[in-house]
């Protein structure tokens, strides 16, 4: 897949998924707006493509702030002028028991995983409506599809509510020729998952449960997202697709 020419915006991508995504993106020729809350660890990324021969900018913002995405937005736009895809990953996940969470953190959760998504589409979505289409792909989650783990009440709410809006906007956004897709990961060994992976107990019956008798890798999500942001996946818009060794078979 070739990308040469387009100008790629990617969230959440100073590490794990996002970071292999910015980075898949950057080996296929595309120019990278490498977005994190972290400022060092975006930093760290557009430099690791810039290194490469890429090139990146690094855009240090809160997706759940609208400010600061319109902000970033403009910076994107002095130095390229259009965003013609972007991908929606940046994401927290707490643990906690629903009569345990407390509110600031089911709050934050559907601020960034949610609210973020729909703050970035709305405002690339109007600058893609003037450019004549693009596409948009959600990082939303297998606990979005079919809920497995305990205490992650407002993860799962977030990822169920983000599979909904995609659909709801790949409707709306059809008529500019932008495609909108979801995709599901299942467990992916990043740093989200450290602690989930340390029970050993509970990872021996989760990986049970997987066909491909394996976790997956963040290289193991990026193809899937670059096919949907493609000119090969010209007709499908509107899904949510799971990158999860078969876990989960919908
Ligand atoms: N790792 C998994 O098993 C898994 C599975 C399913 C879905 N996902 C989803 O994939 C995405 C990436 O997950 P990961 O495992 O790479 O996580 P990660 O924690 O390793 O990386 C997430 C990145 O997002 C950034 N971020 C957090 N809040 C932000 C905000 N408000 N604005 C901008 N950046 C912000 C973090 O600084 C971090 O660099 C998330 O949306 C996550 O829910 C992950």
């Amino acid at each position: 897949m070739n990308f040469a020419d387009k100008v790629v915006l990617v969230t959440g991508a100073g590490r794990g998924i996002g970071q292999a995504i910015a980075l898949a993106f950057a080996q296929a020729g595309a120019r990278v707006a490498v977005n994190d809350i972290n400022p060092d660890s975006c930093a760290k990324t557009a430099e690791a493509i810039m290194t490469s021969g890429g090139q990146a900018l690094a855009c240090h913002a809160d997706v759940a702030n609208k400010l600061a995405v319109q902000a970033m937005l403009i910076d994107i736009e002095d130095r390229w002028g259009r965003v013609d895809i972007l991908i929606n990953n940046a994401g927290v996940e707490p643990h906690q028991p629903i009569v345990q969470l407390d509110e600031w953190d089911w709050n934050r959760t559907l601020d960034v995983n949610l609210k973020g998504a729909f703050i970035c589409s709305q405002s690339v979505g109007r600058m893609m409506q003037q450019q004549g289409g693009g596409a948009i792909v959600n990082i939303a989650s297998i606990a979005g599809r079919a809920a497995g783990l305990r205490d992650r009440s407002a993860y799962v709410a977030s990822k169920t509510g983000l599979i909904g809006f995609t659909k709801e906007c790949a409707r709306e956004f059809a008529a500019y020729n932008i495609r909108v897709n979801a995709v599901c990961p299942g467990v992916i060994i990043t740093a989200m998952t450290a602690q989930l992976r340390e029970n050993e107990a509970q990872m021996q019956k989760w990986l049970e449960d997987i066909p491909l008798g394996r976790l997956g890798d963040p290289e193991d999500v990026t193809g899937l997202v670059l096919f949907l942001c493609s000119d090969a996946a010209r007709y499908i818009t509107g899904q949510a697709i799971n990158v999860d060794g078969g876990k989960v078979m919908l």
